[in-house]
């Protein structure tokens, strides 16, 4: 009812209403889910109560974590967050493909900076939070011009605030950003945050995560794969929106400029994780992302190699119930194929 109401809307105003409506509303989803002891898991040790986290981008500044785990998401994935505050592209830069369930968007990193998202984080901390697991995903300034002084100001800063570290270099929206997956560029970046975390006691343990395009070539793939392996990168997220536009689109807006997420990207996101998981031996826990609607769409992802999923654009179309039912959808789907705990059937079609 209220989802039909906010989808009236601009997508960027429903969002701004839907934080401010979360920001007071708790859900009671939660004490159900974490009754689901199959979708447990410790990874990189972490305890997830389940394998389904808010995909970043959703919660750009840290505003409605506690919200967010209580609709039973198992993990809240927050950002991408700058060292400066920035407004981000001109409007209108996000548009709801509606006939394809999907969404383009150049928002180009609007947030509200490290500084003020430091103070969200500390408050959700402090005051009484449900557990959960968050994760920081950050990213550089568009006026930088070293991009990896902002990636090792923001672990700094922030990196002692979540669980795990995310670092986005695959955002379609900010000039030059995806080049920090090319071969040398990459390496060079993830050595020198393994540095920073050897010099900062507390950030040793705080896993690394790296967020990948799909739009990478089989021999950018293999690379980073090799890089992954060779520098113990702890994980890869795989993936964020897509340049390409699939034939398929019907929506007017399908020419827009950005990034495309939802249904249309499912396919692709999910062939390239599976590359992914296998050019990595399984060695490497991946986070699949990309066009999750529903419960079987979830398990797809595990299977071809996910330890964990991720989503956004499905709960533009379906609302926060959405979760509570993809859970019980999975539990059920891993039951029957007779596992006793998911983890069991992950990289099982690959
Ligand atoms: C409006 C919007 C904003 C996004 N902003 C970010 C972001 O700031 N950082 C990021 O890493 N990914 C961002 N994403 C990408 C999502 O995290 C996710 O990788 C992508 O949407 C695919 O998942 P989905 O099909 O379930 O939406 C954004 C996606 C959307 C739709």
């Amino acid at each position: 009812m209220l989802i039909n109401l906010l989808r009236l809307l601009p997508p960027e105003t429903a969002h701004q209403i839907t934080i401010k409506l979360l920001k007071s509303s708790l859900s009671i989803s939660r004490k159900k889910i974490e009754q689901y002891n199959a979708l447990k898991q410790t990874i990189l040790g972490i305890d997830f109560v389940n394998p389904i986290g808010l995909a970043a981008g959703f919660d750009k500044n840290a505003e409605v974590i506690k919200s967010m785990l209580s609709y039973g998401f198992g993990f809240v994935e927050v950002g991408t967050i700058t060292p400066k505050s920035q407004k981000g592209n001109q409007k209108p830069r996000v548009f709801r493909l509606k006939e394809d369930e999907a969404i383009i968007n150049h928002l180009g990193f609007n947030n509200s900076g490290s500084e003020k998202i430091l103070k969200n984080l500390r408050s959700f901390y402090e005051n009484e939070y449900l557990s959960g697991v968050v994760g920081i995903n950050i990213g550089k300034n568009k006026t930088t011009e070293n991009d990896i002084d902002d990636y090792i100001y923001c672990i700094d800063k922030l990196g002692n605030y979540g669980n795990y570290i995310t670092i986005n270099i695959s955002s379609p929206n900010t000039p030059g950003l995806r080049d920090l997956q090319l071969r040398g560029r990459i390496e060079n970046l993830v050595k020198k945050i393994q540095k920073k975390q050897n010099e900062v006691e507390q950030l040793n343990n705080k896993p690394i995560f790296i967020k990948i395009s799909p739009d990478l070539e089989d021999e950018q793939l293999r690379d980073i794969a090799l890089m992954s392996l060779a520098n113990n990168v702890n994980g890869l997220i795989i993936s964020n929106s897509t340049l390409k536009r699939p034939n398929s689109l019907i929506s007017i807006f399908k020419n827009e400029l950005g990034g495309l997420s939802g249904k249309p990207i499912f396919i692709d996101s999910t062939l390239i994780l599976k590359k992914m998981y296998s050019l990595t031996n399984g060695q490497i826990p991946l986070i699949g992302v990309g066009g999750i609607s529903n419960g079987n769409e979830c398990y797809e992802k595990i299977k071809a190699g996910a330890s964990l999923v991720q989503l956004y654009t499905a709960l533009v179309y379906q609302g926060p119930q959405v979760i509570s039912k993809i859970i019980r959808e999975l539990n059920g789907l891993v039951l029957t194929d007779g596992y006793k705990n998911i983890s069991e059937a992950i990289g099982k079609s690959s």
